[in-house]
């Protein structure tokens, strides 16, 4: 067995992974030393294929992420099922929806609620779970959420997803206060990274709603605006490397 072979792997859990910005990041980050675990309700075979080419270890999860306890019962097995401790270990919380767009007066239970188990609980329990069954490992220790803009000021129509999101930032915040003073060998460096306006399905859904600042998004993919999934996800893997992730709780990619 050669020394490349035996070296510990840098271990990667990534959701939303089936389009957009999640299957940019897994693409970014299919390099050697890197293992990485994907998950979404979708496959993506174009991906699937590009990692199979790359030789990087990927495990691609099918798993709805819109309920909370299953979402960290399944990321407590995976987890408890790698045999060989990884020299780090970083969990970024990418899935996400932005329905329902629109009025507050007209926030409905039925979708409101599985929108906050998805954009908002399930990080959390997930992060629990990371938090919970990576600790064996004994090494560094990443959280990256993606945030947004709309976290930190208010978009008209966009109730719960603004809500959402800042309750994301703060978890953040959350779980950053109360591991400052963890011995290393059980620190953990968590960021709530807001990625700019991403030419993504979720834009396209954007555009195709009915709010108040719909035509500014619309404007934006006319006059070519729009920062591509690949670029971003580039910037967020180097983003990941910065010896001084964590420094910047909240923070946002258009200010790297
Ligand atoms: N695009 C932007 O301009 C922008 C701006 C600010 C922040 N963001 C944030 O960036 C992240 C990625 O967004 P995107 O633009 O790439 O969106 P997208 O193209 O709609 O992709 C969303 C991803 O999340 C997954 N997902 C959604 N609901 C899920 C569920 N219940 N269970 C499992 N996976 C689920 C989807 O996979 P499946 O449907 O296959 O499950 C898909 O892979 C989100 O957190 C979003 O809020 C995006």
């Amino acid at each position: 067995m050669t020394a490349a072979s035996t070296a510990a792997t840098h271990l990667f859990i990534i959701t939303g992974t089936s389009r957009g910005l999640g299957a940019a990041l897994a693409q970014a980050l299919l390099k050697p030393g890197h293992r990485l675990i994907c998950v979404a309700r979708n496959r993506n075979p174009e991906l699937e294929q590009a990692a199979a080419a790359s030789g990087v270890k990927v495990a691609w999860h099918l798993q709805d992420l819109s309920q909370a306890g299953p979402a960290a019962a399944w990321l407590g097995s995976v987890l408890d099922a790698v045999d060989e401790a990884p020299a780090s270990a970083t969990l970024i919380l990418n899935a996400g929806m932005i329905e329902p767009i629109g009025p507050v007066a007209a926030l409905q239970e039925a979708t409101l609620v599985p929108h906050l188990l998805t954009n908002l609980a399930t990080p959390m329990t997930m992060t629990a779970a990371f938090l919970a069954r990576t600790e064996r490992f004994g090494c560094p220790r990443k959280v990256l959420a993606i945030s947004s803009g709309a976290a930190r000021r208010p978009v008209e129509g966009w109730a719960a997803y603004c809500a959402g999101k800042a309750g994301l930032d703060m978890f953040v915040r959350s779980v950053n206060a109360e591991y400052a003073q963890a011995p290393a060998e059980r620190g953990v460096r968590a960021v709530a990274l807001a990625p700019g306006v991403v030419d993504t399905s979720m834009q396209a859904t954007i555009r195709g709603a009915d709010f108040a600042q719909v035509q500014r998004f619309r404007d934006l993919k006319d006059n070519d605006q729009l920062a591509s999934a690949e670029d971003t996800a580039r910037r967020i893997a180097a983003y990941l490397d910065r010896p001084d992730f964590g420094s910047t709780e909240l923070d946002d990619i258009r200010n790297t």
